[in-house]
């Protein structure tokens, strides 16, 4: 399983990448909008610094301006994953793309249908928004389980990014249900690491440890 950071953040892209842990990154205007930098300065630096899949979206909703922006954002570096989103419109461009060898990442994927369109359309990756969904009323992980399902029925080759995460039971699902990537915000992945009885079993080798040693000085 692939884990992307969903940030753009370039300190926190950093520190995840020295952690080991990041396979990739994934932005979207508003995480962009955050920052101070130049959206395509700050893309290439993600880029350097990364060595994976770099998502950057599309800021139109017309094919024409799509599609010229698509070319712009893939000509920044190998790395860039041009994130459409899942409009009719947003479908053509993929096509167009997918002819070019032009990697994409549909978003704002909120139904099974929708990504079985992203994927006929040729894109390489879909990110059905599962925190979103769960603060609607709906089950975001059951989307995900869906999607799964129809892209392993057909033999797609469109990769499943569960993408809105809010917190590591959204991580652990995808896991089980055996999701490609979790584009994960930095803040859930450092909580992956914890359990109360990590800190309180290394609390307590470490006392008794230090017992040991008073001992053997004796
Ligand atoms: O990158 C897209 C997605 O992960 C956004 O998440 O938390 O704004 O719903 P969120």
């Amino acid at each position: 399983m692939k884990f992307f950071l969903d940030t753009a953040n370039i300190e926190q892209i950093r520190n995840g990448v020295h952690l080991g842990l990041v396979d990739g990154v994934t932005t979207n205007p508003t995480l962009v909008s955050k920052e101070e930098a130049v959206f395509e300065e700050r893309i290439v630096e993600i880029c350097q610094v990364v060595r994976g899949p770099v998502s950057a979206e599309v800021v139109a909703t017309d094919f024409e301006t799509m599609l010229s922006q698509a070319r712009s954002l893939a000509s920044l570096n190998e790395h860039v994953v041009v994130k459409i989103p899942m409009t009719v419109d947003g479908m053509r461009v993929v096509n167009v793309l997918s002819s070019e060898g032009v990697k994409t990442n549909v978003t704002l994927v909120f139904s099974a249908l929708q990504a079985l369109l992203a994927a006929k359309a040729g894109a390489s990756y879909v990110s059905p928004f599962v925190g979103r969904l769960d603060d609607v009323g709906n089950d975001g992980m059951q989307l995900v389980q869906e999607i799964i399902e129809i892209f392993s029925n057909y033999g797609f080759a469109t990769e499943v990014i569960v993408a809105s995460v809010r917190h590591p039971m959204h991580v652990l699902q995808a896991a089980l249900m055996g999701a490609d990537v979790a584009t994960i915000p930095y803040d859930v992945l450092l909580k992956l690491f914890n359990h109360p009885l990590t800190d309180s079993g290394l609390k307590r080798f470490m006392s008794d440890w230090q017992m040991y040693e008073r001992k053997q000085q004796q």
